[in-house]
């Protein structure tokens, strides 16, 4: 990718990969943490540098009507701006500072348990609900969208894998309350375990409330979620997801695209 500096003859071909890393930008700001791929190939020395104020300025320009109390998610917290600003692996001493930062606005549970209702957090993970343009007006608690990036219940065959697959969960965590705690404190802050982790931070950015939160980890940790269904052995037709060799066929009439 070659970056020209704004200024240079070509303004709108100058303009063009910056409206392009401005919007990777949008992404990271607002869905996921940061954007290691923005510059990866240019890094810090080499080329012209875009600056935070032209990020920022091309940024705004692509949102012209913010609703009411969008304008601070387009600006990024001291955490966010640290791991825009990393390419590659996070140093560890930054690492730290960040995950220190993020736990402290961990709010745990009041009646300590951090298990809720695994049918409810079933319904939280499948909605994507919320904090888009078209959700203004809240009509509904927000999702959690975690089929994006994540398989969970085995009945769900659309998932992405951004995330490693939370299929058995709690099983392979042996159900142990400990791990029941950590699941909570990654969903309510995914970057207090794991520093400029792409995962949002549900719980400490208002995305989803602390019961919802245990409704998503009963999701993961009780034995009775279908995410800790035991698999029968050798598969069978209903649940077990065969091997595909070859691309399914697809249904009469549509075209593979
Ligand atoms: C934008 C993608 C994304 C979304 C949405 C997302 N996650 Fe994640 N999640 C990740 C990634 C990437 C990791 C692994 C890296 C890390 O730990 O940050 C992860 C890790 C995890 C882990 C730790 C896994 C382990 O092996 O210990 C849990 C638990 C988890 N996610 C639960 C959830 C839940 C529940 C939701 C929905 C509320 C969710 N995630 C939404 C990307 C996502």
């Amino acid at each position: 990718m070659s970056l020209r500096p704004p200024g240079s003859n070509d303004e709108s071909i100058a303009m063009r990969p910056l409206i392009a890393i401005g919007f990777l930008l949008a992404i990271g700001v607002l869905l996921v943490a940061p954007a290691p791929m923005v510059m990866a190939d240019s890094g810090r020395s080499a080329g012209p540098v875009i600056g935070e104020r032209q990020v920022r300025r091309v940024l705004r320009s692509g949102f012209p009507a913010l609703p009411a109390g969008w304008e601070t998610r387009l600006v990024p917290d001291e955490t966010m701006a640290t791991c825009a600003d990393i390419r590659g692996e996070v140093p560890k001493e930054i690492g730290e500072r960040i995950k220190a930062r993020e736990r402290a606005r961990i709010v745990y549970p009041q009646d300590g348990q951090f298990l809720g209702d695994w049918r409810r957090g079933e319904a939280i993970a499948q909605s994507g609900y919320g904090m888009r343009f078209t959700d203004t007006t809240a009509q509904r608690p927000n999702g959690g969208n975690c089929y994006a990036c994540h398989q969970l219940s085995p009945d769900e065959v659309s998932y992405g894998t951004i995330g490693a697959s939370l299929k058995g969960f709690g099983r392979i965590h042996k159900f142990r309350p400990e791990d029941a705690r950590i699941a909570y404190e990654k969903i309510y802050n995914s970057q207090a375990i794991v520093a400029c982790s792409m995962m949002p931070r549900f719980g400490a950015n208002g995305i989803l409330s602390i019961e919802q939160i245990k409704d998503l980890v009963a999701l993961l940790m009780d034995p009775a979620s279908p995410v800790n269904r035991e698999e029968p052995a050798g598969g069978s037709a209903s649940s077990a997801q065969p091997e595909p060799t070859q691309p399914a066929p697809l249904p009469q009439g549509k075209a593979r695209p």
